[in-house]
């Protein structure tokens, strides 16, 4: 079986050293921080929700996706823990408050069914919505440039990282359990950008597309970026590799 990559990193230590007070700045500063933060945070915290979802619908049937949920979970959480950090350095938030805010949130399943037929259909929401988050970020140095901190960016630089895994490793359980089908993923993809004026967000973890980064653009070059690599072979080396790696 192939096993999912992770990477080795903690924002808890990569933030270790900077403390508040050295971000403090007018209130309509903080105001404007807080909320480009705070979708980010909750769009990440909104991973536990659809991990529970998939296991109420029963959607995971392959050793392969449960292995890259579980993995990927873990590191949804850990981009939750950075937010939560992050916002507590340069934009006046408590932990606390915080997990309260995030805890009352809404979500609704219902707005994302057409996405939830299968365990394919999931792992393909996926790998494309990964592969837009990783741009995404991307698109967003220059806030994180404006904090005059270069821990920022390495913050950046590993969250983006994290989001390429996250949609190579969906990628590869497609490529490994569903080379059958990957004729359906284009048709796929196209529903999902052209439908992209009619979305709002439920609180699914998937389709977070609002914001200003989230050009057509950037959708058409994820769409594409994704045909392209699940036409691939898994290669026989990683295969080997992965299939010796312990869990
Ligand atoms: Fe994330
Ligand atoms: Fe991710």
């Amino acid at each position: 079986m192939i096993t999912p990559v992770r990477r080795n990193w903690s924002p808890k230590e990569m933030f270790n050293a900077l403390t508040p007070a050295m971000f403090s700045a007018e209130p309509s500063v903080v105001r404007a921080r807080w909320n480009k933060l705070w979708p980010d945070l909750y769009t990440e915290y909104d991973a536990r929700h659809l991990k529970t979802e998939l296991s109420v619908r029963n959607l995971i049937t392959t050793d392969e996706a449960r292995a890259f949920f579980t993995v990927w979970a873990a590191d949804e959480e850990r981009h939750t823990d950075g937010f939560i950090r992050i916002i507590e350095l340069v934009a006046n938030g408590s932990e606390r408050n915080l997990r309260e805010r995030l805890e009352a949130r809404p979500h609704d399943f219902g707005a994302i069914n057409d996405h939830l037929a299968d365990e394919f259909s999931v792992m393909v929401m996926i790998a494309f919505d990964e592969m837009c988050t990783c741009h995404a970020y991307a698109a967003e140095k220059p806030f994180y440039t404006e904090l005059r901190n270069d821990i920022f960016h390495h913050w950046l630089r590993e969250v983006i990282a994290d989001e390429a895994v996250h949609s190579m490793n969906a990628v590869n359980v497609i490529r490994a359990r569903y080379r059958d089908r990957v004729g359906e993923i284009g048709a796929m993809l196209n529903r999902i950008v052209s439908g992209i004026d009619d979305l709002s967000y439920a609180g699914t973890f998937l389709l977070d597309y609002f914001g200003v980064v989230y050009t057509k653009e950037l959708l058409d070059k994820c769409r594409v970026a994704i045909l392209r690599n699940v036409e691939k072979p898994l290669p026989a080396i990683e295969r080997d590799r992965w299939s010796h790696r312990p869990n």
